[in-house]
């Protein structure tokens, strides 16, 4: 057997002492499928003498994260610390541009520096991996990256934060509100004690933005992700899309769109209503689900656990075996300067039902302000639901589900209602899917 892979790990929470496990466990097998013995000769996290459950005496420790990629003994730095900027961001930089193969989880990072990182990876001949940032354990940069490197890929979505999703299918199950289950999920560790990135849509935008550059050849641009969350959605919105045959999931799409004579991209995270028959409605709790759809392969279907130790470290230890294999491609598939760097496309034209939900005061004439808004912006009402019972403040919850038609006019609908006192809060537009 030849020289081990030499590994430098930064980070030893919830992945980093994962993947010492995995180390552990499957050491041997993983030798014998890499050709080579996987071998993590340092080690760097904040606290040493924090009890991680793991023996770290037979690794050289570092307090300083950047010396790790210094290091001569080391051929593969593991940046699992997280942060899009800040030490992760050095190390990163510190180790390709020291000609280091670099893995990592870090999401975050690679959807703001990714361009770069892989431009540095490419200029030094080294690795920049990081499959355990999108869908943690679903080997989905692979299936997408190689597996179905020969197909044009025309569309990719799917569930891709778990906490949102354990939410929402925990909402479904206990008719309870937003904020209680969140609770219950932070309790359960479900979710994190600041839960923002996850709820608030930024955790899946960046998990998009980076599946859509490695599907579509397109430069990484998560800053034109149009992004919602799901703190607006309530038990009401639940039951009205279970009465209408539909569950509701936080959604990631992406697809290239040809608009006026060039190609743009269009990037969306947000809440939607799924038919209870679409693939997506039976990815229940903290699941994680990609489809991409290629023009040869067809639809493909990956679906796993979107995160914990276990599955995350698995994802971070293939990249590792790859490495140690000697097989290394372009991080997004392409030569970083053939990746094309396109326009947001505008949602406008895209076609779609609509749920529109109003809370508005319980008086007469709301409902005609709102109809009306709908007949002059050209949209047609499928079905109108007003809930009987006003909410304790007094006002009264109104549920519109619209024929298929142009997202622009939704859009110039709620425009004319902006503003209108006949409103208490703005209202909750999730599209239709299935
Ligand atoms: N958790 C998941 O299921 C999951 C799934 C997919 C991707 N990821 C990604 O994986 C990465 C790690 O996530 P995690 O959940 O393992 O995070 P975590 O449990 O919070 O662990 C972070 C580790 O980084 C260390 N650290 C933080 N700042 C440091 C610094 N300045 N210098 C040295 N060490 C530092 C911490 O040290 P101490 O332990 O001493 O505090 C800790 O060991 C993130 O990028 C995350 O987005 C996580």
């Amino acid at each position: 057997m030849t020289a081990p892979l030499r590994i430098a790990l930064a980070g030893l929470g919830t992945v980093g002492a994962g993947v010492i496990r995995l180390l552990e466990a499957n050491g041997e097998l993983i030798a014998a499928r890499a050709g080579r013995p996987l071998q993590v000769v340092a080690v760097c996290a904040r606290d040493r003498s924090k009890d991680r459950g793991i023996d770290l005496s037979p690794y050289a420790w570092e307090d300083d994260m950047t010396a790790l990629a210094a290091r001569d003994d080391v051929d593969a730095v593991v940046e699992l610390v997280g942060g899009s900027d800040g030490p992760a961001l050095a190390l990163a930089r510190n180790a390709l541009n020291g000609g280091k193969q670099l893995v990592t989880a870090n999401k975050a990072m690679i959807a703001h520096h990714g361009m770069e990182l892989a431009g540095i990876a490419e200029a030094k001949g080294v690795a920049l991996k990081y499959e355990a940032a999108v869908a943690g354990g679903i080997p989905v940069i692979k299936g997408i990256g190689e597996g179905a490197a020969a197909n044009r890929i025309e569309r990719i979505f799917g569930i891709l934060n778990g906490t949102c999703n354990y939410i929402l299918s925990e909402m479904e199950g206990s008719g309870a509100d937003f904020a209680d289950v969140l609770k219950d999920a932070q309790e359960l560790g479900y979710a994190e004690a600041d839960p923002t990135f996850d709820v608030e849509g930024v955790d899946a935008a960046h998990k998009l933005a980076i599946l859509a550059a490695l599907s579509f050849g397109t430069a990484v641009d998560f800053g034109a992700v149009d992004i919602s969350g799901i703190t607006m959605i309530r038990a009401a919105d639940i039951a009205q899309a279970d009465a209408l045959g539909h569950v509701i999931r936080l959604v990631g799409i992406a697809e290239p769109q040809e608009q006026e004579g060039e190609r743009r991209l269009f990037q969306r995270v947000a809440p939607v209503l799924v038919a209870k028959d679409h693939p997506l409605a039976a990815v229940d709790g903290p699941t994680n689900a990609v489809v991409a759809e290629g023009n040869f392969v067809g639809r493909l279907l990956f679906q796993g656990a979107g995160a914990g130790d276990g599955p995350t470290a698995s994802a971070v230890v293939a990249d590792l075996i790859d490495i140690a294999r000697g097989t290394v491609s372009a991080p997004f598939s392409l030569p970083v300067s053939a990746l094309q760097k396109v326009a947001p496309a505008d949602p406008g034209s895209r076609i779609s039902r609509a749920y529109m939900r109003f809370t508005v005061a319980d008086r007469p004439g709301v409902l005609a302000e709102i109809t009306a808004a709908m007949r002059d912006a050209g949209v047609s009402i499928e079905s109108m639901i007003q809930h009987g019972h006003p909410e304790e403040d007094g006002d009264v919850l109104v549920a519109i589900v619209s024929h298929r038609g142009p997202e622009s006019a939704v859009t110039a609908a709620l425009a004319t209602l902006e503003g209108s006192d006949s409103l208490s809060e703005p209202p909750l537009v999730m599209r239709v899917i299935g």
